[in-house]
């Protein structure tokens, strides 16, 4: 990360904590690294990763489509002025409504279980999900590429998918893959589009193929791209892939300040962000690189716990800290991919600012919540 310590002390100071902050050079390095791995492809970003509309509008301007698994992802995608061929529909069970906006908006949709060829709208563009039903190297919750997984449809099903929509009057575009999330062993991708070329000779003519994301940080993505590729060419089809986190990971950090210590059965250091600003460790077991933004004498091993009422709410376990007072700054790396956007309102708890560095310059993208923010909705309601 180009941010220095002295820049998230800066920002900490000006914007108070916890604050998620973000670096603009971060994100342009991960898009250029992806694009020169995938070359062609053409790139939709998987915004449930991070949906701030700056960094839409960012990742728009820079020719990037968008993968939308809600009514509330498409309606920022058309929010931002997204269209046509730079949106893709997705979600295992979408509602009346997201197929009517996809029409509107000329989205493909991405067909995820057999009986939704009677739901699109008439003319559709449609890729057709294969679960490739393969054991992943992820946490279970993050693999949706697995046999019991509820995503897509089987290699037996697909073919008949593909044909039911050409005999509806659609356009059969291709097929999808997306086995998980955080994989960084390259084999499980090989494995999910070696099954996929077991369907050759039985898909009738293919456009694309829709690789999806996945690729944990570090993974080797120019090894994943030719895999990718190299089936994309056994179709004949155009390649495309949906990143989420590798896009954006690297570009967040979360900003918190310890609030006090305590030693009983384990020492812990508590500061103000926990698991309703960033869920990833209690709900994936997930372990973000914690940095300390001070020097004092006197290491020791903490387990960094947040201000919930909850015995999970533990944002690390054994993190070495140099002995931590009230107020210090700690920086929590490769939170930009499914922290605020899984931040919640939990204990009527505001969800933090974000701000975004660039050329020196910080931009709040989100301001603070309040807690009238938060009980709005209720209120008018009554
Ligand atoms: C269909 C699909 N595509 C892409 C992604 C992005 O995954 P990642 O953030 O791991 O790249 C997801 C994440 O769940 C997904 O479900």
């Amino acid at each position: 990360m180009s941010l220095t310590s002295e820049h998230l002390h800066a920002a900490a100071q000006q914007y108070g904590t916890p604050l998620y902050v973000y670096d603009a050079t971060e994100l342009d390095a991960a898009l250029a690294r992806i694009r020169a791995a995938f070359g062609t492809a053409r790139v939709y970003y998987a915004m449930k990763a991070n949906p701030n509309l700056t960094l839409l509008r960012r990742l728009h301007a820079q020719g990037v489509g968008f993968e939308c698994v809600s009514p509330g992802e498409l309606a920022r995608a058309q929010h931002i002025g997204a269209a046509g061929e730079r949106i893709i529909v997705n979600g295992p069970a979408k509602t009346p409504g997201e197929y009517a906006l996809g029409a509107r908006l000329g989205a493909t949709f991405i067909l995820d279980r057999e009986d939704e060829v009677a739901l699109l709208p008439p003319s559709s563009r449609a890729l057709v999900r294969v679960n490739p039903a393969l054991n992943i190297s992820t946490h279970d919750h993050l693999a949706t590429g697995a046999a019991h997984s509820k995503f897509g449809v089987t290699l037996e099903q697909a073919p008949r998918v593909l044909a039911a929509l050409r005999a509806a009057g659609h356009t059969a575009l291709g097929l999808h893959v997306h086995i998980g999330s955080a994989i960084r062993d390259a084999r499980d991708f090989t494995a999910a589009f070696g099954r996929l070329t077991e369907l050759r000779g039985q898909t009738g003519p293919l456009g694309v193929l829709d690789a999806g994301g996945g690729w944990g940080l570090g993974a080797d993505l120019h090894g994943i791209a030719r895999e990718a590729h190299a089936t994309a060419a056994t179709f004949g089809a155009q390649l495309w892939v949906e990143p989420g986190r590798y896009l954006v990971a690297q570009a967040g950090t979360l900003l918190t300040r310890v609030i006090g210590t305590k030693r009983t059965g384990r020492n812990f250091t508590l500061v103000d962000a926990g698991m309703t600003e960033l869920l990833r460790p209690m709900l994936y077991g997930a372990q973000h690189p914690v940095t300390p933004l001070w020097h004092r004498e006197g290491t020791g091993t903490w387990d960094l716990a947040g201000p919930a009422c909850e015995s999970g709410d533990l944002l690390a376990r054994d993190v070495t800290l140099p002995a931590p007072q009230a107020g210090d700054l700690l920086a929590i790396g490769e939170a930009g991919a499914y922290g605020a956007a899984m931040s919640s309102n939990y204990l009527t708890r505001a969800r933090p600012a974000e701000v975004l560095h660039e050329n020196g310059t910080w931009t709040v993208i989100r301001r603070r919540e309040t807690p009238q923010d938060i009980w709005q909705a209720e209120d008018a309601a009554g």
